[in-house]
C-alpha cells in the first residue's frame, strides 16, 4: 500500500507572516489525520519561517526551485545542499510554471532532479500535457517523454524518494479538473513507464498525485482511483479548509 502525498505548492504566493500562520493552520488540520504525508512548498525566503512553524510535526517542507551545481557562480540560484541545510526535505522538479514560463527544458528539470536526489532530497517531478496536445490525442505520449528525460540516469536506488505528479496544465489554476477516469488513465501509462524503466517493484511502490484545480470537493473522487496516490494543490492550499479537507480524502483512502 503507497503512502499517499499531498503537497501544498504555494507559489509565489504569502508573505513571512501570513505563511507562518498558514503553516501552523496545516500543523493543526494535518497532525488530525493519520497515514498522510503531508509536505508544503512555501517561497523561498520563507523557509526557515515555515520549517520553524512546522518543528516537531509530522508536516514537511519542500523548495519550489533549486539549481543543479552545489556552489559557485550562478547568481540568484540556491543549491540542493542549501536547501537541505534549511531543513528541506522536498523540492518539485519541472513543474509546468517553470516548464513554460521560465522556460526550463527536459535536460535542465533532469539535471536539478538528480542532483537533487543525490543531496538527499525527495523529488516530485512534475509532468503533463497542454490542451492542444490533449485534443490532438498525445496525452500518454507527452507524459512518457516527459518521464522518460526526467528519469534519465536516475538509480534504482533513488526511486523510493522520487514522486511523480500528473498535472495537466489546461487544469492548473484554471479551475478545470481532469475527470478522475482521465486522472487514473493517466497515471496507469506513466506507472507503466517507469515499469519499463526501473521494473516492476519501483512502479507499484512510486507515488504518482494528481494535480490541476484540486479541490475539497473533488479530491475524494480522484483518492478513489487506484493509481492516484495523492495530490499537488496550488491555489486550494492556500485556504487551510480546503487543504484540510483534500488531507482528510486522502486519510479516507489509506
Ligand atoms: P492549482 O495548481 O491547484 O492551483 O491548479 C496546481 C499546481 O500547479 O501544482
Amino acid at each position: 500500500m503507497r503512502t499517499p502525498i499531498i503537497g501544498g505548492n504555494w507559489k509565489m504566493n504569502t508573505n513571512r507572516a501570513l505563511g507562518v500562520e498558514l503553516a501552523r493552520a496545516v500543523v493543526k488540520l494535518a497532525g488530525a489525520q493519520g497515514g498522510v504525508q503531508t509536505v508544503v512548498f512555501p517561497p523561498l525566503p520563507y523557509l526557515l519561517a515555515v520549517g520553524e512553524a512546522v518543528r516537531g510535526s509530522a508536516v514537511q517542507v519542500g523548495a519550489q526551485d533549486v539549481y543543479h551545481a552545489e556552489k559557485g557562480a550562478f547568481t540568484g540560484e540556491v543549491s540542493p545542499g542549501m536547501l537541505v541545510d534549511c531543513g528541506c526535505t522536498w523540492v518539485l522538479a519541472g513543474h509546468s510554471e517553470r516548464r513554460h514560463v521560465i522556460h526550463e527544458g527536459d535536460d535542465m528539470v533532469n539535471l536539478k532532479l538528480r542532483a537533487a536526489l543525490h543531496a538527499g532530497l525527495g523529488v516530485i517531478l512534475c509532468v503533463g500535457e497542454s490542451l492542444h496536445q490533449r485534443d490532438v490525442g498525445e496525452t500518454n505520449h507527452i507524459n512518457e517523454k516527459q518521464t522518460r528525460l526526467g528519469l534519465r540516469e536516475v538509480r534504482p536506488e533513488e526511486m523510493a524518494r522520487l514522486v511523480i505528479a500528473y498535472e495537466p496544465i489546461w487544469a492548473i489554476g484554471t479551475g478545470k479538473t481532469a475527470t478522475a477516469d482521465d486522472a487514473q488513465d493517466a497515471h496507469w501509462h506513466i506507472r507503466a513507464v517507469v515499469r519499463d524503466m526501473f521494473g516492476s517493484e519501483a512502479a507499484g511502490a512510486v507515488r504518482i498525485q494528481y494535480g490541476g484545480s484540486v479541490t475539497g470537493a473533488n479530491a475524494q473522487s480522484l483518492m478513489a482511483m487506484p493509481d492516484v496516490d495523492g495530490a499537488l494543490v496550488g491555489g486550494a492550499s492556500l485556504k487551510p479548509d480546503e487543504f484540510g479537507a483534500i488531507v482528510a480524502a486522502a486519510a479516507a483512502r489509506v
